[in-house]
């Protein structure tokens, strides 16, 4: 019972940033860190998607959206101050969209 609870609360205190979290791997994360009692800001371009997750799991914990292309610097740098004023800090990044860039890099 004790490891349960100590289980649940594994990012209490902790601030998360999640790029692509409106679905699939990254909205699982979101929902999985959210479990574990972690602030998270979910940055996505798919905002109505975005906003339903917010409206979904935002009663169990503390969720923001953002709305920011992975691909435009300034979207990226904007999120994470916008995470930062709100939170106070960031403690994890999960670049979840770094598969997704590296696939625009191209090959030799
Ligand atoms: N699902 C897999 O089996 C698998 C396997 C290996 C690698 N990956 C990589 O993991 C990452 C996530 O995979 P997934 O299956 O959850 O993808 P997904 O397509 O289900 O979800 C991706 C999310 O990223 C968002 N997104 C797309 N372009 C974006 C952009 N420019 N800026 C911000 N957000 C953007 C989408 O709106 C969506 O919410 C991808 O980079 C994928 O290449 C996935």
């Amino acid at each position: 019972m004790k490891s349960h609870v100590f289980n649940c609360i594994r990012l209490e205190g902790k601030v998360a940033f999640i790029t692509g979290g409106a679905s699939g791997i990254g909205e699982t994360a979101a929902r999985l860190f959210t479990k574990h009692v972690a602030k998270v800001v979910i940055a996505d371009i798919q905002d109505d998607l975005g906003q339903s997750i917010i409206d979904q799991i935002g009663e169990k914990g503390v969720v923001s959206y953002i709305h920011c292309d992975v691909k435009v610097e300034k979207n990226v740098e904007n999120a994470e101050d916008m995470a930062i004023s709100k939170y106070g800090k960031l403690d994890i990044m999960f670049s979840n969209m770094l598969e997704f860039l590296r696939n625009l890099i191209p090959q030799s």
